[in-house]
């Protein structure tokens, strides 16, 4: 399975996102992951559907679009719309919902992702894993990017890994808080797919020997 790099437009220039998307896009990013925060399920705002139909119209890379809300149901019939490839809802934030939300998601026409935070078990999550396209491991509490890389993570990557394995499934797995050149491998080696990469690509001043760096590390 090839790996894939998806930097985290969280900690773009958001007055220049069209260019700095085009600028991730020539450095060799694989996707775009698009950060939704509602003030609620996390303690902070980001952006809605109308800024993922922007988005989808200046790039051909596939929009990884992660929600950090509460009640996501209610919102992915519009982020679909809007041009979501993925669309990935949280576990803690669906409740017994869960399976039909990402029913709904599927039926959109997106694939389906389900996300656990540094708090919730692997376990939690492994009766739907029949249901979902990806599977994105938080290794930070989500709300905010620039934060330090939780290595307990890994451990939830290698039971991913290794119960994808045994059930013969192939959800992707992804990671996402903190990742940069000194821990990326580290997470590729327990197993996992696309790496999300907010502040090492966006704060860095040369994108493309960023993403040349941590590609060479997985
Ligand atoms: C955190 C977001 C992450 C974040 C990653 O809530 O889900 O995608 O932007 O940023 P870094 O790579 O800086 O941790
Ligand atoms: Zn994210």
């Amino acid at each position: 399975m090839k790996k894939l790099i998806a930097p985290s437009i969280l900690s773009a220039d958001f007055s220049r996102l069209g260019e700095e998307i085009a600028a991730v896009e020539t450095a060799g990013a694989d996707w775009v992951h698009v950060d939704v925060m509602d003030g609620h399920f996390v303690p902070n705002l980001t952006i809605g559907p109308v800024v993922v139909e922007w988005l989808s119209k200046c790039t051909d890379l596939p929009l990884d679009t992660h929600l950090m809300i509460t009640d996501p149901e209610k919102y992915i019939e519009a982020f679909a719309k809007a041009g979501a490839n993925y669309i990935t809802i949280h576990q803690e934030a669906t409740g017994g919902n869960l399976v039909r939300v990402l029913e709904k998601i599927k039926i959109l026409g997106a694939k389906a992702g389900v996300s656990i935070n540094p708090q919730t078990p692997v376990e939690k999550i492994k009766p739907i894993l029949t249901e979902v396209d990806l599977v994105l491991v938080m290794t930070v509490n989500p709300g905010f990017g620039g934060q330090k890389f939780m290595p307990a993570g890994l451990e939830k990557i290698k039971e991913l890994y290794s119960f994808r394995k045994k059930n013969k499934l192939d959800f992707l797995i992804e990671v996402d808080g903190g990742i940069n050149e000194t821990n990326i491998a580290q997470a590729s080696e327990a197993g996992c797919d696309v790496f999300v990469a907010g502040s090492a690509i966006f704060h860095s001043k040369n994108y493309k020997t960023t993403i040349q760096k941590l590609k060479k590390a997985l």
